[in-house]
């Protein structure tokens, strides 16, 4: 039986709600937890599990209307969901003032502010009030559209803005559960109870959804938490302890959510007056520091001096503050002034005025021409290696690093209100006192805290892509040295104090609530001090999926972390308690599941293992003792990564083991990203070869439409359901073309219907994917191709350049989709283009629609067989690639017409279709040189240069293809007039005057007359 998802799935929808979820930032559900990259939207988790389960009958459209309503999806769950928003008048009266200080104005929010970062201060503001105060913030929502009606006019994408996600609402109403029952013959009440109906009646027991790749959790939570039995297993134990907190520390009852509470009060408040009796943070003005900003430093040769670095010396652009640095005497060490400067003054400090470090090179600030290469400053020898003793460097060391602002506050009365008073200063020698203390104290401790686990111990694996740069660039080779010794003692000091917490969940709950400070507070946080955060605030260490090293950063006090440690946690109710985490090779794991849904880390960029000891460095000791089953190691050799051969063998045994676990009737959903062709045809033959067969792909855009004008769009995930492949049928590959063929149009055919409709709206590339996951749906039901069994071509050695017959199919199915995707209002003329010139179109139409992507563009040309394309791309850079105009082209690329390269008779196109490939070879001319429509931008050229009297242009046109002329002179005007409509086009303004000469030739060709 087939089931919904194998026959339809609302994209357009489900892509808008997976948008609105992650635009949410801080305020997702698991994002809490901690960091974890990659992660699924829940909508989607939860809308492929019931996808999976609902049965398709045979009326699709009553299918759709009751698969939208289970969702709230529908015109009446988005009018239940619409509940309108606070206003920021409201969020700023419910702000503490230190809030109401930083981030708003008189009554909204300041200038210059995203949404993301209003959505994580009313997150902020929303967490520090009482049930009764969020109650009457939530009173305070206004249906911004009170008429129905009117509502119901706008897009999906519109009416979201005005909605709850759906996780946030207690589900359909009574009377669409009536609906839904009666359709599927249930008798549920709420998503559990289908959940648990649709499972028995497939699988004869509540349905098992299983994900080995877990990660963040989001799978394993969402299925628990609509009924489902959970399974997620990852090889990290990061991600185990992150998806074993969503089920059972998120899923916890009221009295773990009360205890959690406690024990983050108890902690915080027995650390803060710690701190408070060392005195580290409190200065004897009555001021308490909020953060502290630090920088490297070195002494070149020749140098007598040591020259602190930073790319830009800017501390707060609210505030205008600057630091600017002297040299005192004959002293070895300048000194930092903070202060305030002018408007003019401070601009040029953005401008990076006294910067030390441009391109590379460390600058003198005091003699702007000296310049020192860091990489020459490391020493051929390299830094020294630090040992797991230093938590600063040593006095020899190249790279020193030192303090050289604090911002500090204080509340005042000013009106009988109070008023929080910032003031930034370089430090005196009461700060370095505190400094010194500081190190003192942390030494002190420094090995009982390791050995109990309060600070990390652990080495920095060696040879990593990402670890490598912390010994190479700083020398540090264990984790704890990626924190300043204020960090640690504070960190040290948190944990030392939550050692009250006395069941496992409580202590999770506060390592991980660590694991969120240090991923805002480390010597890798690029200290941000743009207006928009406020006074000036650190970014995430992870801003980007890497460790990168910096040269100067700023680092939060305790003081500043408070909010972030009594933060309460998104606590949820999970309906189903029967899950099970562990911490396995996918290869290993021996769980059976009826659904698998999972994210594997095919050809991924992101390197899990090396990423995750950034935190298991603090969670590794806490693990050993409450998971003793799990492994605390990242385990690198093991985990799947690249696309090489070793990527491929790995994802085989994965994709059979889950094969073997899991019923005939069961289904797998495995999602992905990647847009290479050879990446989709080995994920292909993978999934193949592990014994599956695909029956259906979707693929969900998760961007805005903001985004896809600007052309910087997030690509869509594929999600390909698949099944276990009962026969092993053979499959020839004359028979597969036509099937692909058919698929392929299909699969499109069904976009664009979606597109017209006006609500996904996917790019280029999510059609090229579409096609690719099309041929994939032929393929993989035969057990063999012309003879060859799968596995053995997915190991087969292939020379350089040589293709399996899986990935020429799949390579065929682009060229399938890029001719099935005709550019609007060239419909007429298209088939009588050669492939070179179709190709030039279909470039221009991405351009028009913003894609600046090279990729995209070299993509295209793999679908039009096309294999030089340099000589049409005005601009080939990676996110700028733009296609020449007819005045850029000028003569270039132009050859004239011989009865040789004759393209003077016959339809506009000289070449066969099929035949003539773009390659400027040795041997001949670029075949688009000789072309017609080479020809026809000529004459627009020449219709631009002669300030637009077409006549010259018409002239050259009928001299190069005589009698041929006019033949061709109606497929000329359909070609001018769609060029002339590109330089309306936003961002197309290079088009005017050739679209307008465009314009006008087209005209005068119409009324031409023999
Ligand atoms: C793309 S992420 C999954 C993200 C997840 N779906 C989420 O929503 O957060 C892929 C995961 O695969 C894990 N992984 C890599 N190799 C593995 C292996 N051999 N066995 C199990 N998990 C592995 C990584 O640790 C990573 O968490």
């Amino acid at each position: 039986m087939q089931t919904f998802i194998e026959t339809q799935f609302p994209i357009a929808r489900l892509s808008a709600e997976s948008y609105k979820e992650r635009k949410a930032g801080a305020s997702q559900t698991l994002t809490g937890l901690g960091k974890w990259w990659g992660r699924k939207p829940l909508v989607l988790v939860r809308a492929s599990i019931i996808g999976m389960l609902m049965p398709a009958s045979n009326d699709a459209k009553r299918d759709r209307e009751i698969f939208l309503k289970i969702l709230t999806m529908d015109d009446d769950g988005t009018w239940q969901r619409c509940k309108g928003e606070i206003p920021a008048s409201a969020w700023r009266e419910a702000a503490s003032p230190e809030i109401q200080e930083e981030f708003f104005g008189a009554r909204s929010f300041i200038q210059g502010m995203s949404d993301e970062e209003k959505a994580a201060v009313c997150a902020q503001i929303w967490e520090a009030l009482s049930s009764e105060e969020q109650l009457a913030l939530d009173a305070l929502r206004m249906r911004p559209i009170s008429d129905r009606a009117e509502f119901e006019t706008l897009s999906y994408a519109e009416r979201l803005v005005h909605c709850e996600r759906p996780e946030n609402i207690a589900g359909p109403t009574p009377a669409a559960w009536g609906e839904i029952n009666s359709h599927l013959g249930t008798t549920a009440s709420n998503l559990p109870e289908l959940v648990q109906q649709l499972g028995q009646r497939t699988f004869g027991h509540t349905p098992r959804v299983g994900d080995s790749f877990c990660g963040g959790g989001s799978i394993p939570f969402e299925a628990a938490r609509i009924g489902c039995e959970a399974f997620g297993s990852d090889l990290n134990p990061v991600a185990g302890l992150l998806t074993w907190a969503s089920l059972n520390l998120l899923g916890g009852d009221a009295a773990l959510q009360a205890e959690v509470a406690r024990v983050q009060q108890q902690t915080y408040t027995a650390a803060d007056q710690q701190i408070t009796d060392w005195g580290i943070e409190h200065n004897d003005r009555g001021e308490r520091a909020e953060a502290f900003l630090y920088c490297v430093e070195v002494k070149p040769e020749g140098c007598d001096y040591y020259i602190p670095i930073a790319p830009s010396w800017v501390v707060s652009e609210k505030y205008r503050i600057v630091t600017r640095w002297t040299r005192v005497g004959d002293a070895d060490r300048l000194q930092p002034e903070v202060l305030e400067v002018s408007e003019k003054e401070f601009r040029l400090y953005k401008d990076k005025k006294g910067s030390t470090m441009s391109d590379g090179r460390v600058v003198d600030p005091l003699d702007p021409a000296r310049t020192w290469s860091v990489e020459a400053l490391r020493g051929t020898d390299g830094l020294r290696r630090w040992s797991n003793e230093d938590v600063v460097s040593r006095a020899n060391d190249v790279f020193q690093e030192r303090l050289y602002c604090i911002r500090w506050s204080k509340t005042v009365m000013l009106n009988n209100r109070p008023k929080l008073v910032r003031r930034f200063s370089a430090p005196d020698s009461s700060d370095m006192a505190r400094e010194s203390r500081v190190l003192n104290l942390l030494l002190e401790r420094f090995t009982g805290w390791q050995n109990k686990g309060f600070i990390p111990s652990m080495g920095i694996p060696e040879g990593g892509d990402e670890t490598a740069r912390l010994y190479r660039e700083r020398g540090w080779t264990h984790w704890h040295q990626l924190y300043t010794p204020r960090q640690l003692l504070a960190y040290g000091c948190i944990l030392e104090n939550s050692a009250i917490a006395s069941t496992k969940e409580v202590r999770v709950a506060m390592l991980l609530k660590l694991g969120v400070q240090a991923n805002w507070s480390s010597k890798l946080c690029i200290w941000n001090a743009d207006k928009s955060k406020g006074p000036g605030s650190t970014e995430q260490t992870f801003a980007n999926q890497a460790l990168n090293t910096l040269f100067n950063f700023g680092t939060r006090s305790f003081w500043q972390l408070r909010e972030s440690l009594v933060k309460e946690f998104t606590f949820v109710e999970i309906s189903n308690h029967q899950n099970k985490i562990e911490v396995i090779d996918a290869r290993d794991l021996s769980n059976s599941c009826d659904l698998w849904i999972t994210d594997p880390p095919y050809a991924d960029a992101v390197n899990y293992h090396e990423l995750g000891d950034f935190f298991l460095a603090w969670y590794e000791k806490q693990i050993r003792k409450d998971f003793s089953e799990w492994v605390p190691d990242a385990r690198a050799e093991l985990a799947v990564r690249g696309d090489g051969d070793d990527f491929r063998r790995s994802m085989v045994d994965i994709y059979k083991n889950l094969a073997r676990h899991m019923p005939y009737n069961g289904l797998q959903m495995v999602m992905f990203t990647h847009q290479d062709p050879a990446v989709w045809a080995d994920l292909g033959m993978i999934l193949w070869a592990a014994g599956l067969k695909a029956t259906a792909a979707w693929t969900i855009s998760t961007e805005t439409s903001a985004g896809i004008k600007k052309g910087n769009y997030v690509q869509g995930t594929v999600c390909l359901v698949l099944r276990k492949r009962a026969a092993n049928e053979p499959g020839f590959l004359d028979e597969v073309y036509p099937l692909v063929e058919d698929e392929v149009k299909r699969q499109i055919a069904s976009m664009q219907a979606l597109d017209e409709s006006g609500e996904p709206n996917f790019n280029d590339a999510d059609y090229q994917l579409a096609a690719y996951a099309a041929a994939l749906k032929v393929l993989t039901h035969y057990g063999t191709l012309d003879g060859k069994d799968v596995e053995h071509e997915v190991f087969s050695v292939r020379g350089k350049g040589e293709k399996s017959d899986f990935q020429t199919v799949i390579e065929r199915a682009l060229g399938i989709a890029c001719d099935t995707l005709i550019p609007r209002g060239l419909d007429a003329s298209w088939r009588d283009l050669s492939l070179v010139e179709r190709y030039y179109l279909r470039s221009l139409d991405i351009e028009s629609r913003g894609e600046r992507r090279k990729g995209m563009y070299e993509e295209l040309a793999r679908g039009f067989g096309v294999s030089d394309i340099r000589p049409l791309l005005k601009s080939d850079k990676a996110n700028g690639a733009r296609m020449f105009t007819p005045s850029g082209l000028a003569a270039s690329t132009l050859i004239a017409v011989t009865t040789g390269n004759s393209g003077a008779s016959g339809q506009l196109g000289s070449q066969n279709t099929s035949g003539a490939r773009g390659r400027a070879s040795a041997n001949g001319p670029h075949p688009f040189a000789t072309s017609p429509l080479r020809h026809l931008m000529f004459a627009i050229r020449e219709t631009t240069s002669a300030d637009n009297s077409p006549e010259p242009g018409r002239q050259y046109l009928r001299d190069t293809f005589g009698q041929g002329y006019w033949t061709k002179r109606e497929g000329f005007v359909a070609l001018l007039e769609w060029l002339s409509a590109l330089g309306n086009t936003a961002d197309m303004g290079e088009w005017q005057a050739d679209s307008e000469a465009a314009r006008i030739l087209a005209g005068r060709l119409r009324n031409d007359h023999a």
